[in-house]
């Protein structure tokens, strides 16, 4: 089966390679003529664990390809899968349709015969209809299918979570669509042993991606309440969160207190969210409350660090480790990184930073004039205060002894709580982290 996936960004890249490793040939279009040089050359250009192997394997079993053919791929292909972007719209909490819309002109456009046209981009209930009727309008001389497959992966953890996901989600106008045959096909290793398809309506499928982003980025902003909670009560925030997470209802995941979620999905989808809602008449108040937290939050924990600094902060030197808003990628958007070290720049405080990813997508977001190191320790050189803002595994590596060797000062500020299992007594460092994780922990319970 032909397929052509409309977007080299994230989501297509990684969908049209795990599609063609299902066993389908797959085009991926991508317009931008420097990301498609660099494709062809072989060279990804976002960074994800496994993807350009993935890619690679199958681009040598020829069932990958990358063009800016359309017409080309169309005429070969079933159905067509839409993965362009969909940023949030300057002024407004909307979604951005436009890339979606134009896609599915051009699909229209240059249909030469029937096809399955499948939204995988993350779009507002209801785009699908209008994809349906921009089409439909279109080219009413054929039979267009659609259907809405939004995608559920994890930056960092793509691959894994395409080839073994938890669910597919796949929304149809209606029950008898012969859509539902073709995505079978298509994602036949999931159907077996155990179907992971589930099929809905539209607005169900496109509603849920909605839903579920919203309630993992308020199952984060609650838990970072809770952590300033153990913090200002004494409680210890391993052990709330070890407690809440043994009833099956709630779980133990995303239950990691941080400095507030960031990327490209919760903010840009909770807005969108909360905007649609809004506009429905039917306003989620609890989705907007967590935007409101979670900006408040980044701000909060700058203020922080300048209270820790107290007055010396103009003449201070912070050494900043991780910059992306989680671990595993190299994408800045969005990440606190953004919001916490201009604060800290414009009190004048000197930064030296490190990202093992990154720090070239940092450098045209953050103030000029901070220095750019290529490894964690040589961040630290003569710190006053080291701040942790990103999980990465290879700072676990840095041990006391190195730092006392190598910064000045004696603050930690560890907003990961990567460290927090570390003895700091014998150090002299005084370590400063989310949620109180040192309190009283002579005091946990075993069951008898
Ligand atoms: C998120 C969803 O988890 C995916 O299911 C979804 O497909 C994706 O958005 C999307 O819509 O494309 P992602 O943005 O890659 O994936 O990142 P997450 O791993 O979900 O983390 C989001 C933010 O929450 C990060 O800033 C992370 O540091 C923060 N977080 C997460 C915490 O602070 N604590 C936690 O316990 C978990």
């Amino acid at each position: 089966m032909h397929i052509t996936m409309i977007g080299g960004g994230y989501v297509g890249l990684v969908s049209g390679a795990c599609l063609a490793a299902f066993g389908a040939s797959v085009t991926i279009i991508e317009n931008d003529p420097s990301r498609l040089d660099c494709l062809l050359k072989g060279e990804i250009p976002i960074f994800e664990p496994g993807l350009k192997d993935l890619i690679t394997t199958q681009q040598q079993a020829k069932r990958l390809a990358f063009s800016q053919d359309l017409p080309a791929a169309l005429r070969k292909s079933q159905a067509v899968f839409i993965a362009v972007g969909t940023p949030t719209r300057r002024g407004s909490g909307h979604a951005d349709l436009s890339y979606i819309y134009t896609a599915a002109r051009t699909i229209a456009q240059n249909a030469v015969h029937d096809l399955l046209v499948v939204t995988k981009s993350t779009v507002p209930v209801g785009t699908g209809q209008q994809v349906a009727e921009i089409l439909r309008a279109t080219r009413p001389d054929i039979t267009f299918h659609i259907a809405s497959n939004p995608e559920f992966l994890r930056e960092g953890n793509a691959i894994a979570d395409f080839m073994h996901p938890d669910r597919v989600i796949i929304g149809l106008e209606n029950s008898t669509s012969p859509s539902r045959a073709l995505l079978e096909k298509l994602y036949a290793p999931l159907t077996t042993p155990e179907n992971k398809l589930i099929f809905m309506g539209l607005e169900s499928a496109e509603l849920a991606k909605y839903a579920a982003n919203a309630f993992l980025a308020m199952k984060v902003t609650f838990i970072n309440e809770m952590s300033d909670l153990c913090e200002a009560t004494g409680g210890n925030i391993a052990d709330v969160t070890k407690a809440m997470g043994l009833d099956p209802r709630i779980s133990p995941h995303f239950l990691q207190p941080g400095p507030g979620y960031g990327g490209s999905c919760f903010p840009k989808d909770t807005q969108a969210l909360a905007t649609t809602a809004r506009h429905a008449g039917a306003p989620t108040q609890l989705i907007e409350t967590t935007i409101a937290a979670n900006n408040a939050r980044k701000h909060r924990l700058a203020e922080r660090i300048l209270h820790l600094a107290g007055e010396q902060i103009t003449s201070c030197t912070i050494a900043v480790l991780g910059l992306t808003f989680k671990a595993n990628t190299d994408d800045m958007r969005e990440a606190p990184a953004l919001t916490i070290l201009p604060l800290l720049h414009e009190a004048g405080a000197t930064l030296r930073v490190y990202d093992p990813q990154g720090m070239a997508g940092a450098q045209a977001l953050l103030p000029a004039n901070i220095t750019y190191c290529s490894t964690p320790l040589l961040a630290t050189k003569q710190a006053d205060i080291l701040l942790i803002l990103t999980e990465w595994p290879e700072f676990m590596d840095l041990t006391p002894q190195q730092l006392e060797g190598s910064m000045k000062g004696r603050l930690i500020i560890d907003y990961r709580a990567l460290w927090a299992d570390r003895t700091w007594e014998d150090t002299n460092f005084t370590y400063h982290t989310v949620g109180n994780y040192s309190a009283s922990p002579a005091c946990a319970t075993q069951p008898k």
